[in-house]
């Protein structure tokens, strides 16, 4: 079982900053996960939502800055400090000496950024950190062009609403991994899962209790805020 930190370590640090994924690697996480979005020229960034006022001092979508305009804004909302917002380039190069992985959430299914799938490929190879990376994503489009640009690639299909129905399309797409909502996830349903040998990731477990409950379903990742011994 992997322990991956929810938009870094964001119990105790800002969500999406370097320092919420570097002190998850001091935690002692085995991985992050982080969400990307493209700027207007073609940068691959991590934050979280479609735009940067909650979680920045600048205000409108990511989509219509650039990087340079981007790192104009304080991206530390939580405490004292100054945080930039950080590339998907950065954290990939800060694992590719490490033991710990990267779940990327391509963040498509609100904006479909045009080409972000090929981008994000394209960088994870350029890096040498593809046996590191999971991608997810709750828009089906972007988990089968990955498909189509790697096969071997771990592809991870979210889930937060209609269980049948993404189920469902998970068996048909054959998509290697489900990402459900940690409170969809029961006895049957893992064994379910376990039949039909997929990997089962879940998200995001808020407690001690529920982790634990997790763990002796038997699912092989938890995503979460705090980190849980
Ligand atoms: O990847 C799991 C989880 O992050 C999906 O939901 O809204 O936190 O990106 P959200
Ligand atoms: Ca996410």
């Amino acid at each position: 079982m992997k322990k991956l930190a929810h938009r870094g370590y964001s119990a105790k640090y800002p969500e999406n900053t370097m320092e919420a994924f570097i002190k998850a690697y001091e935690q002692g996480f085995d991985g992050v996960e982080t969400d990307v979005h493209l700027t207007l020229d073609d940068e691959l960034v991590l934050i979280h939502d479609e735009k940067i006022n909650r979680t920045s001092t600048g205000k409108g979508y990511v989509k219509d800055h650039t990087l340079k305009e981007l790192r104009n804004y304080n991206f530390n909302y939580k405490a004292y400090g100054e945080y930039p917002i950080p590339t998907l380039k950065e954290l990939l190069e800060f694992i590719q000496d490490k033991e710990f992985v990267v779940n990327i959430e391509l963040k498509t299914d609100v904006i479909h950024y045009d080409g972000i799938e090929a981008k994000v490929l394209k960088l994870v190879k350029e890096l040498g950190v593809e046996d590191k990376v999971y991608y997810s994503s709750f828009y089906l489009p972007t988990l089968l062009k990955i498909k189509e640009l790697n096969p071997d690639a771990y592809v991870g299909y979210l889930m937060e609403f209609k269980y049948k129905k993404k189920y469902q399309e998970l068996l048909e797409n054959n998509i290697l991994a489900f990402h459900p909502r940690y409170t969809f996830l029961n006895e049957k349903r893992v064994q379910e899962l376990k039949q039909h040998n997929k990997i089962i990731a879940t998200w995001t477990v808020p407690n001690f209790k529920e982790y634990q409950r997790l763990i002796d379903l038997g699912v092989d990742i938890i995503i979460s805020n705090e980190y849980f011994k």
